[in-house]
């Protein structure tokens, strides 16, 4: 079954232990969120265009760099409101997130050094204007949820197009990547 976007995020909240008082603490500081979104910005975009094949995906056009810079200072603005209390609005929309970068063919290995430069530079932002350590690690929980959504979209996506093109159940599909698995 394809994956429920609202109940993915409430298991990963819980596996993660990202807590009420946790979002509380990034909701009060959803303003300093905001004015440092464009410093990271510009981190994530020039970490991205040092590597030469997320150069080649990225620079199609100015175009193209422009909307990715306000998408992302969105995204990562979000991460400290919430949208709506992390509930159905931010999980659609952490998944639609997922599924715009399958498409593009951005995979896990583009993914998760992106996302850990992103909590290095928080970091950093962090201890520069003498933030608390409880924020630090909020902020680290949601970006992981965040990644993992990422992530998720791309199993997801796999297994579901490989079941619509074959025909095949979900527990033949399984069984036959563990089987390929113990072969490797
Ligand atoms: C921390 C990981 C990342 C985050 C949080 C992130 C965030 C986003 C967001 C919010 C969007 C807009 C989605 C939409 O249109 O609804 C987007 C699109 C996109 N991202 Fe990422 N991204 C990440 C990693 C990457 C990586 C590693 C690349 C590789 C080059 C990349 C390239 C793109 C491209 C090409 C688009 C589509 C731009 C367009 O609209 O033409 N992203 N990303």
């Amino acid at each position: 079954m394809a994956l429920e976007p609202h109940a993915f995020m409430s298991t990963m909240s819980k596996r993660i232990g990202f807590t009420e008082e946790e979002k509380a603490l990034l909701k009060s500081q959803s303003e300093w969120g905001l004015k440092v979104a464009p410093e990271m910005a510009d981190h994530f975009y020039s970490y991205l265009g040092r590597d030469p094949e997320m150069n080649g995906i990225l620079n199609t056009g100015e175009e193209r760099v422009h909307r990715l810079r306000e998408t992302f200072t969105e995204w990562f603005h979000e991460m400290f409101t919430g949208m709506d209390e992390w509930g159905n609005a931010y999980s659609d929309r952490r998944w639609k997130i997922g599924l715009v970068h399958v498409r593009i063919g951005i995979g896990p290995q583009h993914v998760v050094p992106a996302m850990a430069t992103v909590v290095t530079e928080v970091g950093k932002r962090l201890k520069i204007d003498g933030k608390d350590e409880n924020l630090k690690e909020a902020l680290g929980k949601i970006c992981m949820i965040d990644l993992a959504f990422i992530e998720q979209a791309y199993v997801e996506v796999s297994q579901q197009a490989v079941l619509q093109e074959t025909g095949w159940t979900e527990g033949l599909f399984r069984r036959l990547i563990a089987t390929g698995a113990r072969s490797m």
